[in-house]
């Protein structure tokens, strides 16, 4: 279980203040799919980062089981990333110096197994999403929805529990989308993965068991 309490989120600019977060509560189960719309600027990317731990509540909590992400130091939450948190962004964000199969290997390497070991699983990953003709391309050199399938399947090859994704369909096209969404769906579902999904497209939103919306700060219940 992933529980969220009472999240604020401000950040100051300057002279100014800004309250993006304002008490948000929220439980993710083991296995459950649950999406979170809202409009652009509504604090949707910000709450999943601090749901995956890439950023700490202003005031609040997030734990997962018995870890306490929100207390945690970045190097304690690294860890815990590495081992339980894949992320999929919308610009994809595979490193271009790295192909394919070394991009996907490298957060099973960083985990600290051995680098055949981590092509090995790499390898198999890519297969998943159709892409094993493609291991040796650089992300340059693939499409759009190439590459996003490269990176679900980095977010995949450490098997995290939690699957984060932000966007994940926003700069491919309808179908390219569609193909994307449905392998997130179908990997998220072979064990007890939980996914969280970010998106302002309610129809892909009510792919997902549950439906939230974010609103000036604030969580409401969709479905
Ligand atoms: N580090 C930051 N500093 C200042 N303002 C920020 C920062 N991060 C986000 N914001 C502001 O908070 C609001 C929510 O941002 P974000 O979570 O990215 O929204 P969304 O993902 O829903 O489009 C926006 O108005 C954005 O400009
Ligand atoms: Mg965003």
């Amino acid at each position: 279980m992933l529980i969220a309490d009472t999240l604020f989120k401000t950040v100051t600019l300057g002279d100014q203040t800004i309250e993006i977060l304002k008490g948000i509560s929220l439980e993710i189960k083991p296995g459950e799919s649950i999406a979170i719309l809202g409009a652009s600027g509504s604090g949707k990317s910000t709450l999943l980062g601090l749901l995956a731990g890439l950023d700490t509540p202003s005031s609040g909590s997030v734990r997962h089981k018995t870890f306490s992400v929100s207390d945690a130091d970045e190097d304690a939450r690294a860890l815990w990333r590495g081992n339980e948190v894949g992320f999929v962004f919308q610009s994809f964000q595979l490193l271009p110096s790295l192909t394919a199969l070394d991009n996907v290997a490298l957060p099973v390497q960083l985990a600290g197994m051995t680098a055949s070991e981590a092509k090995a699983r790499a390898l198999n990953q890519l297969n998943r999403v159709g892409l094993g003709q493609r291991l040796a391309h650089f992300p340059k050199q693939l499409s759009g929805g190439e590459q996003q399938r490269v990176a679900i399947a980095r977010a995949f090859v450490t098997e995290p529990n939690l699957l984060f994704a932000d966007e994940p369909t926003g700069n491919l096209d309808g179908s390219t989308g569609d193909h994307v969404a449905d392998l997130l769906f179908s990997m998220t579902a072979a064990h007890d993965k939980s996914l969280i999904l970010v998106t302002h497209d309610p129809a892909l939103a009510h792919r997902c068991q549950r439906v939230v919306r974010i609103d000036k700060g604030l969580l409401e219940a969709v479905t």
